[in-house]
Order: structure tokens, then C-alpha cells, then sequence
């Protein structure tokens, strides 16, 4: 059996998550913006967050793994599903919900410049920097959290888990 311990409550994930929204409609106001974001595991993350802002915004999936090793500057990208509208000349915000080695979230960037991005700005609503092999400046950052496998608000292991309200820890 798996063992599942609460790291982070549902009260305090959606509190953070009507912050960064506040913060993203004061950064954006009048501007354009179009939220990119990275399935699977972002999809609740990115529907909580789109109903707090409060400007007219677009809103595109894509889902993408990356590999590469530590030594290889940036992953190859293997795109699984793709953007469906134009990103030229567009303030983009790639939504993720965790960055760990931080290979997928760079090599997304690039991609979005490649495709003719204005800009690219990173949301992630968790933060597990100790095993980072990229550097990555993250624009809005939910929490910071330790080097442990996590389960619910929309991540999983196993392809479980991902409807837990909370943020657990999860112990195989
Ligand atoms: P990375 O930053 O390129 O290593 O990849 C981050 C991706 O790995 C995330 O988008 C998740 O899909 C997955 N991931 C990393 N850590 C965890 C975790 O603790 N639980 C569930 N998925 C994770
Ligand atoms: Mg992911």
C-alpha cells in the first residue's frame, strides 16, 4: 500500500493560487496574455488559476517531455501535443505545476521563442530546487518544497493521485 502524508492543505494551495493571480493582473493589465499550459499535471492548477484573473486571456495545452542528460545543456524536447493558436509576437505564461530538474520547463521556453514568442514568463505552483540540473528563472512561484515524491492537486504517480485536494507526500 502507499503511504500518503499532507504536506500542503487544500486552504493554503488555493490562497497561494489567488495570490499569483493577483499578481499576474497587476503585471498584466491592457497587455495580452496567453497562458500555455504544460499537461498533464498542470491542468487543476491552471483552471483554479485562470478564474482569478481578470482580463480577457487565452489559454492553449501542450504537453511535452524532455531528456537529456546532466551534461547536455538542454533536453530534447519531444512535443506530444501541441499549442492549437498562434503565439507570434505574444506575452506568454507556460504554466507548470512542478519543476524539479528543471530540464522541460527551459527547453518549453525555448520552444515558445522559437515560435515567435514576445515573451515567456514561468508559473509553477511547486518548487523542488535540490535536484535541479538547469537553471530556470521562475516569474511566480507557489511553494518551495523539499526533495520528496508528491501526489494530488493534479500531479501522480503512476498516473494516480492527481484528484487529491491536498499536496501529499507520498512513501512507496
Ligand atoms: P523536470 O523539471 O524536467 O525534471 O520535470 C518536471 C516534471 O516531472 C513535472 O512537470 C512533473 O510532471 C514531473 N515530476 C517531478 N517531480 C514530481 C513529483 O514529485 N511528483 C510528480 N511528478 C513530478
Ligand atoms: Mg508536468
Amino acid at each position: 500500500m502507499d503511504k500518503i502524508e499532507e504536506l500542503i492543505s487544500e486552504q493554503a494551495i488555493i490562497k497561494k493560487v489567488e495570490e499569483i493571480g493577483n499578481q499576474i493582473n497587476k503585471d498584466f493589465q491592457n497587455n495580452k496574455v496567453m497562458i500555455v499550459s504544460v499537461l498533464k499535471g498542470s491542468f487543476i492548477f491552471t483552471a483554479d488559476l485562470v478564474r482569478f484573473l481578470n482580463f480577457p486571456v487565452e489559454i492553449a495545452f501542450i504537453a511535452a517531455s524532455s531528456y537529456g542528460a546532466s551534461t547536455v545543456s538542454s533536453g530534447e524536447l519531444k512535443i506530444r501535443y501541441d499549442i492549437d493558436i498562434p503565439v507570434k509576437d505574444k506575452n506568454v505564461i507556460l504554466v507548470e505545476d512542478i519543476i524539479d530538474t528543471g530540464l522541460t520547463i527551459s527547453r518549453l521556453k525555448e520552444y515558445l521563442y522559437e515560435l515567435g514568442a514576445k515573451d515567456v514568463r514561468i508559473c509553477t505552483i511547486f518548487d523542488k530546487p535540490d535536484r535541479r540540473e538547469k537553471q530556470v528563472s521562475i516569474d511566480y512561484c507557489g511553494f518551495v518544497i523539499p526533495n520528496e515524491f508528491v501526489v494530488g492537486y493534479g500531479l501522480d504517480y503512476n498516473n494516480k493521485y492527481r484528484n487529491l485536494r491536498n499536496l501529499c507526500k507520498i512513501t512507496i
